[in-house]
């Protein structure tokens, strides 16, 4: 068939990358517009269920959709179970190096047997269906064992990402009142150890509801270990409950899986709540079809597992799909940058899913570190997180991907648990467009009223119908989940980012259009900051807010008031970033911190945030009619 003609920049995949391709995109695009539902429940009849659904979507008390009702599933069986039955029993499920150079591998038989045996010590511990455990470690093999534990028993895990901190940590625990929280020791990050066991111990002093401590030992530094509440992993795995059988609670296609916490507009963050089987058919599909999985592919996931695109995709997604996902511990350049080009070389990585930021980064150190290397494994790459520059895809796609690898550029959310906006490898490519919406889902751009704007217009980004992968609720708070995502505009669901269509139909997202602020990929929120900053003794009122920066995509710049008597003093600025970085984690430490005598407010007191990022950008602060004299 003719390809369409487009406008601007435009990439064409090669005979060779359509051929290849398990969707055959023009068919898949005709059915699923047509028959959404067919073409979801068709991608869930290639997983396994103890229980075939009722009904595919349950849409009797919107916005509370429900996918696949009636049906009995477990997506840690589908991860496993599944494979271990097949050829794949003795297939690498994953691969994972650590920042000092160790590495482990594991077969799909030995993962379902770590995963049962954790499992086993999870029961042991009390852990039951619908308990929730916290998990709070780097970036090694032990994270994604205990992530499947409890899937595998029907609990509910909330993982903590490793670069959080005391604060972060604690309010996470005390909301989803988890029980048992899993931590390791410490994480290496640029042959630096980070002491997570410590600063859970303080998170643990705030916290209420955790019985038991389960310490991974990775670092083998000196911690403390509270007698009747802190246990080592390797310990109890060497008890004799810890054995490998442990049958796959059947759960039901809505009993949660997993809260991931994630920033909002305002307040504290809010539990993200996945469950079992919409969940687990949507990231199947859109992993099998966005990056071509195949048989013999390695994928390698760059992003954390503390964040969903770690969960989704590199934990779940690979092995639904029976492929062998590759981790990486520590630090991109750490001992060089060349380490992960020589990561790829070594182990023969096939797709690279990675952050506009960390591009940048790279592009920094110049073309000769990757071009030391061969990276002819490469047939496919990724970007995610945060728009991505033109500059920076079209480095990516010359020095990495050599001219032969499309990107594909994957717009999703937290929320929306799976790729909404992306290409496939058949798709024709622009640089910095994530192109269209993925099969089945119907995603727009609106003004203020809700009314479609115009091509090339900018606009709020919306979805119009249900999806499988889609949020359920925000734990603990359903009026939130109302209010924050489907009350503006009735019937749609509110993305919180801005966004155009071009001509052609390529959506082009802008950026956020709430408090939320993308640090090199990282979501936070103003109000975490802020709110970490008044913590401090010294502090009357602080402003957070997100200016440009070319490796980092946004920084942060904060304005604090200081309580009176309090002497102004570049000791006292860096104490307060330090503050910060103990309290969020060192992601959250700003950029810059401006000690005021006032700022910005609307007469009922709310901090005008675009006030001072209009001043801070030198341009005009728009309407100031709502501004308190
Ligand atoms: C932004 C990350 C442009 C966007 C998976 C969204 C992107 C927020 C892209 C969600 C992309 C994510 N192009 N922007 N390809 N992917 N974003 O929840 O602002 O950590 O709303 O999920 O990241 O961030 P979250």
């Amino acid at each position: 068939m003719a390809e369409q003609k487009l406008s601007g920049d435009v990439f064409y995949p090669s005979a060779e990358i359509k051929n290849h391709a398990n969707a055959k995109c023009d068919e898949l695009y005709k059915f699923a517009s047509k028959e959404s539902l067919s073409f979801w429940s068709s991608e869930a009849d290639n997983l396994h269920w103890f229980k075939k659904w009722d009904k595919v979507l349950d849409d009797s008390n919107k916005p509370f959709f429900k996918w696949f009702t009636g049906g009995k599933t477990n997506i840690c069986y589908n991860c496993l179970d599944v494979h271990v039955k097949t050829f794949r029993r003795n297939k690498l499920a994953f691969i994972w190096e650590g920042e000092n150079g160790e590495s482990l591998s594991l077969s799909y038989f030995a993962l379902k047997r770590e995963t049962c045996r954790f499992a086993n010590v999870l029961k042991g511990l009390g852990i039951q269906k619908g308990d929730r455990v916290t998990i709070y470690m780097g970036r090694v093999p032990e994270i994604i064992i205990a992530m499947l534990a409890c899937a595998r028993i029907g609990a509910v895990h909330s993982v903590v990402y490793g670069g959080f901190s005391v604060e972060a940590l604690h309010e996470r625990l005390e909301d989803s009142q988890s029980k048992v929280l899993v931590v390791a020791d410490g994480a290496f990050q640029r042959g630096k150890i980070v002491e997570l066991k410590k600063i859970a111990d303080e998170a643990l002093q705030r916290a209420a509801t955790v019985q038991s401590v389960v310490v991974v030992k990775r670092t083998g530094h000196q911690i403390n270990m509270e007698q009747g509440r802190d246990m080592w992993y390797h310990e109890l795995m060497a008890l004799p409950i810890a054995n490998s059988f442990c049958p796959a609670e059947k759960t039901d296609a809505e009993d949660p899986l997993f809260l991931l916490y994630t920033s909002g507009t305002t307040g504290k963050p809010k539990a993200i709540l996945h469950t079992h089987g919409g969940y687990m058919v949507g990231i199947y599909s859109t992993l099998k079809y966005v990056f071509d999985i195949h048989e013999d592919d390695r994928f390698w996931c760059a992003a954390d597992p503390g964040w969903i695109t770690g969960h989704s995709y590199i934990v779940y997604g690979p092995l639904l799909n029976g492929a062998t996902s590759f981790m990486y511990e520590g630090a991109p350049s750490y001992p060089f940058p060349n380490r992960w080009w020589q990561m790829i070389e070594k182990y023969g990585i096939n797709i690279l899913y990675t952050a506009p930021t960390a591009i940048r980064g790279f592009m920094r150190y110049g073309d000769a570190w990757p071009n030391r290397h061969d990276l002819s494994s490469l047939r496919l790459l990724g970007s995610v997180g945060e728009p991505i520059n033109p500059e920076a895809w079209k480095w990516y796609h010359r020095v990495i991907g050599k001219e032969k690898c499309p990107i594909m550029d994957t717009w999703w959310q937290t929320e929306t648990g799976m790729f909404m906006i992306t290409p496939m490898p058949c798709t024709p490519l622009k640089p910095g467009s994530g192109t269209k919406p993925f099969p089945g889902i119907e995603a727009d751009i609106v003004d203020d009223n809700g009314n479609p704007v115009k091509p090339n217009e900018e606009g709020f980004l919306v979805i119009k119908t249900p999806w499988p992968a889609m949020i359920r609720t925000i734990y603990n708070d359903p009026d939130r989940y109302v209010n924050q995502y489907w009350s503006k505009y009735p019937g749609m669901y509110m993305t919180g980012d801005s966004a155009r269509k071009d001509d052609d139909g390529y959506f082009w997202i802008i950026g956020r259009v709430d408090d939320v602020i993308k640090v090199s990929g990282y979501r936070l929120g103003t109000a975490e900051i802020e709110s970490a900053l008044v913590s401090h003794p010294s502090v009357a009122e602080a402003a957070a807010i997100g200016l440009p920066h070319d490796v980092k995509g946004n920084a942060i710049h904060a304005y604090v008031i200081l309580k009176t008597g309090v002497n102004k003093t570049d000791t006292l600025v860096e104490e307060l970033r330090q503050h910060v970085g103990h309290e969020v984690g060192p992601i959250a430490k700003p950029e810059h911190i401006e000690i005021v005598d006032s700022l910005p407010k609307t007469r009922s007191g709310k901090i005008m945030r675009r006030v001072l990022k209009a001043k801070a950008l030198g341009l005009d602060p728009g309407n100031l009619s709502t501004l308190e004299e």
